[in-house]
């Protein structure tokens, strides 16, 4: 990113000289980023391929508008819990005028004349052709073909009129070469359940009774949590959400199989979620198809809406899905939008709306190398605006421990600078300060991270099964203030082990964590079991949504952007994990630590301990 930041000091030397402003000053870069490890270029892409481009135009304030969402959030602050409403947010970020100004003029000189806007115009969409958008940005774009076969349209290299670099913090996609990818992990195709040798059932016997570690449910998961026999007094009022990107769709018949078995009472939410539709998302109420079976679809989407109902019917539940999903090669003649931007989508949509629910839970991510870094900056600091409005944002930390988030292979763990030294890999948007970010842990007396060793042999001649809670530190986001008292004294406890792969002086995540190995779920009308952070982030969102009932039927604010009472006190309410294996990178990861770990966080949650202290604040 050195290129970018010399390239924007020309910018604004520039700028002085172009005092009036013209549509066409001379091109300069504005942004280079290596295409990331498994993408390989195949020559030239489509020229009359439709891009969906979205320019973030630089923000008015995002600086006074983070200040904001500190103080709304901060428990000792006067202002804790008075969220700002979407107005108050919409001011803060709207750009300059003269920002949009110069970048309509530019648009228009180039033909275009149709935009759409973010409700803060802070982000400008237009559809436009390869071809157009070569011509607009100075580049030529290519098509990148990852390893798993998806196919992108990107650059690696694009430029601005020089009047227009500081106005412009990015446009995608461009260099952008994430993709939301579930967390869920599934071990069938390699091996069924193997129970961990050192795993040992529960002592106590009600939780012996309900929690088996080779297939956990809503049951054991409300005993475990204490969640068991809370009343919800205002649902409706408070509601949970989830994300659904890649053409995962949650399937009622399915949900509804579950529910029968695992918690009758709430067999009717099979029926009564709701589906919110974003850029074409699919919604169906039948029977998976044939086809999505063949392709394996919606076993992330299941997994999710099946444990968020067993644990908070009758709470309201949403269900986002966001079209635009990247198929493994995109058919044109079906309008399949080539790499669309399924999270920039997603919050573009959610920031437009008044009614919101207070938690939203997202399963997917991908390596942070994989996203430029001013991308990456604008992404996270729209989940500021939702924070600011008293959303609480859950997002899984991955699931490859320290590495990458497929596995623990060496060579996936290369830095993305084109020096290709060996690096963990961080995870987002596990990585934004702005979200609170969630790692998995298994067993129940005492719960230790979730950890499981390759021990399967593929067909293509590695060990599979790997798995581990995602850990680790941003390459990209500095350490927020919030977390220097918990993680500069691990960072101490680590002294020099790993030096030189992590960034120590970055945003430690996860922040927290729960269950995440082998959770029963129901996908092609059959039982199953499945793993992963996919599987701790909506487990964890049921609690914290429980914990906004009690908030709001006491006519409390909601929990809100979490991390900075969770850091300053919330951390009370829960477990502290001790042990368990990590890895990564062909290494042995994270250590797991008493006290915040870059493991499992804090630990995983004990409800009514979290709802006495998020009463007391007030
Ligand atoms: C595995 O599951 C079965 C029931 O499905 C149970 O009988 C058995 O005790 C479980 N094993 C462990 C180690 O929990
Ligand atoms: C489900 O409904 C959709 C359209 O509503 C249809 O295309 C699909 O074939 C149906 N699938 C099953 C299994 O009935
Ligand atoms: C880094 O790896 C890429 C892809 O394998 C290769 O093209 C490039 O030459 C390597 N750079 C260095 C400095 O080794
Ligand atoms: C889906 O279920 C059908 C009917 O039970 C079964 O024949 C098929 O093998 C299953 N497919 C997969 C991929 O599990
Ligand atoms: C992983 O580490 C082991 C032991 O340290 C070593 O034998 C092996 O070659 C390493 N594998 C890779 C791919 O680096």
């Amino acid at each position: 990113m050195l290129g970018a930041s010399i390239l924007l000091t020309v910018a604004v030397a520039a700028q002085v000289v172009l005092a009036t402003p013209i549509a066409r000053s001379a091109y300069s870069v504005k942004e280079t980023h290596y295409a990331p490890r498994r993408w390989t270029q195949k020559g030239r892409a489509p020229r009359g391929q439709m891009l969906s481009l979205q320019i973030a135009v630089k923000q008015g304030d995002f600086e006074e508008l983070e200040r904001n969402l500190y103080e709304v959030s901060d428990p000792s602050h006067s202002r804790y819990g008075q969220h700002l409403s979407h107005e108050e947010v919409n001011a803060l970020v709207k750009p300059k005028d003269e920002a949009l100004d110069l970048v309509h003029e530019w648009l228009l000189f180039n033909g275009v004349d149709k935009f759409d806007y973010s409700p803060s115009k802070d982000w400008i969409n237009i559809k436009i052709s390869v071809e157009d958008a070569e011509r607009l940005l100075a580049t030529e774009y290519s098509t990148y073909v990852h390893e798993d076969g998806t196919e992108q349209s990107r650059t690696t290299k694009w430029s601005l009129p020089l009047h227009l670099h500081e106005h412009i913090d990015t446009i995608q996609p461009t260099t952008s070469f994430m993709r939301a990818v579930p967390r869920s992990v599934q071990f069938k195709e390699f091996e069924n359940v193997v129970i961990p040798a050192d795993y040992k059932p529960p002592t106590d016997k009600t939780l012996a009774r309900v929690c088996t570690i080779n297939g956990t449910t809503p049951e054991c998961f409300k005993t475990l949590y204490k969640t068991l026999g809370y009343k919800q007094k205002v649902p409706g009022k408070n509601k949970i959400a989830f994300n659904n990107f890649l053409g995962e769709v949650p399937i009622r018949p399915d949900a509804e199989i579950f529910l029968k078995k695992y918690e009758p009472k709430a067999v009717k939410g099979a029926y009564e979620f709701k589906f919110v539709s974003i850029d074409g998302g699919p919604q169906q109420d039948n029977a998976s198809s044939p086809e999505q079976i063949a392709a394996g679809t919606s076993r992330e989407a299941n997994l999710d809406v099946q444990t968020i109902i067993g644990m908070t019917y009758p709470m309201p539940v949403i269900a986002y899905t966001t079209g635009g999903e990247p198929p493994q090669t995109p058919d044109a003649a079906a309008g399949d939008p080539p790499g669309n931007e399924p999270y920039l989508a997603w919050v573009t949509y959610v920031l437009k709306q008044r009614d919101l629910p207070q938690v939203i839970s997202t399963s997917y991510g991908d390596d942070e190398q994989t996203v430029p870094l001013e991308y990456a900056k604008r992404v996270c600091s729209s989940f500021a605006q939702l924070g600011a409005r008293g959303i609480s944002l859950l997002f899984g930390s991955g699931d490859g421990g320290a590495g990458d988030i497929a596995g623990n292979d060496a060579e996936l763990c290369i830095s993305n600078d084109g020096k290709n030294t060996t690096k963990f890999i961080a995870s987002f948007p596990a990585s934004c300060p702005y979200v609170t970010t969630v790692g998995a842990t298994q067993g129940f007396q005492p719960e230790v991270a979730a950890y499981r060793p390759a021990n399967s042999l593929g067909p293509d001649g590695k060990l599979h099964g790997y798995y581990a809670s995602g850990s680790g530190f941003s390459e990209y986001f500095p350490r927020p203030k919030y977390q220097d008292a918990a993680v500069k004294p691990y960072l101490k406890k680590l002294g020099n082990l790993h030096e030189g792969l992590y960034n120590p002086a970055g945003r430690g995540y996860p922040d927290i964590s729960a269950q995440g190995l082998y959770f029963e779920y129901v996908w092609n009308a059959t039982n199953g079991v499945i793993s992963g952070t996919s599987a701790s982030t909506p487990l964890l969102s049921s609690v914290l949504a429980l914990v906004n009932d009690a908030l709001i039927a006491d006519g409390k604010a909601p929990l809100g952007f979490l991390n900075p009472w969770l850091y300053e006190k919330g951390y009370k309410g829960f477990t502290d994990i001790l042990s368990g294996g990590n890895g990564g990178c062909n290494t042995t990861g994270f250590p797991v630590t008493k006290d915040w770990d870059a493991v499992t966080g804090f630990g995983t949650p004990v409800f009514p301990t979290i709802v006495k202290l998020a009463k007391g604040n007030h």
